[in-house]
């Protein structure tokens, strides 16, 4: 996602799922002056109008963190104030030493299925977290949109534009039979206590079908040389499936505590 001006007219769904995630598994908030960091916050409007009506009202700090910049400035020009701010942190690589055990609470909305190296994530969202601070981390594991881009990525017509679907697109638990399975053991290998991974199938319907699909997709497509060509690629994928206006996929929701 490279523009948060398009991200914000499209993102219906991580809203809907972020809202679903906090009231159907409460965070264990510390009471006063909690420090908390949503990672992958795109234009920080989860972070703002979501995550932060969860929190408790005398909370310390709330700082969004994303690898785009773009998306942090975005953040920060919108939603930015005295308690709450964006920065630049791409999860997947070393954290600066000043990071490690300042956040009570680490929570994220569709970040980690974008995210390759889980371990290195994981790990460094247990280096940030404080003894006895906690994580809520929601993210796709297998999808509809997914399948269609894998299939197209096995035809001739496609291939080339499609090269890296797997590294650069689909979820790295995409082809998992066990999500929740995997990702316990890599948080228990981490050190997490008090962990429970859940992986559910849940639908999407968009308001205006499979036109909002397209949208979605336009704006998530990572693959540049599709760009001149989207409308065909968009019509061999509903041809594939005609029922993309409703998404259909894993919610993966990981929580764990230090
Ligand atoms: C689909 S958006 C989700 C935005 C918002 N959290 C929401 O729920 O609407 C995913 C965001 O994760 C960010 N992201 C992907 N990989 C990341 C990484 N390794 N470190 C930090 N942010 C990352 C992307 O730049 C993008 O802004």
């Amino acid at each position: 996602m490279e523009d948060p001006k398009e991200y914000v007219k499209i993102n219906e769904m991580t809203r809907r799922d972020a809202k679903e995630v906090l009231e159907k598994i409460p965070i264990k908030w510390k009471k006063v002056d909690a420090r908390v960091l949503d990672i992958g916050c795109g234009d920080g409007g989860v972070t703002s109008n979501i995550l932060k009506k969860y929190m408790p009202e005398n909370f310390k700090k709330l700082v969004g963190c994303d690898k785009n910049i773009e998306c942090v400035k975005y953040a920060q020009e919108h939603y930015g104030n005295e308690k709450v701010h964006f920065m630049a942190l791409d999860v997947e690589e070393k954290i600066p030493d000043e990071l490690k055990e300042t956040f009570d609470h680490i929570f994220s909305s569709y970040a980690f299925n974008w995210i390759r190296k889980q371990e290195i994530a994981f790990t460094n969202v247990y280096d940030m977290l404080t003894e006895g601070g906690n994580c809520q981390l929601l993210f796709v594991g297998h999808s509809n949109a997914f399948q269609v881009f894998d299939d197209l990525s096995r035809t001739p017509k496609w291939r080339s534009h499609l090269e890296n679907v797997h590294t650069k697109f689909t979820s790295p638990y995409f082809h998992s039979q066990d999500p929740a399975g995997e990702i316990q053991t890599m948080m228990k290998r981490i050190g997490f206590k008090d962990i429970d991974v859940r992986a559910t199938r849940e639908t999407y319907a968009y308001e205006d079908g499979v036109e909002m699909f397209k949208s979605v997709m336009k704006c998530l497509n990572p693959f540049q040389s599709l760009e001149e060509n989207w409308e065909e690629f968009m019509s061999d994928a509903l041809a594939l499936d005609p029922d993309l206006g409703i998404v259909k996929y894993v919610l993966i929701v990981a929580c764990g505590s230090k």
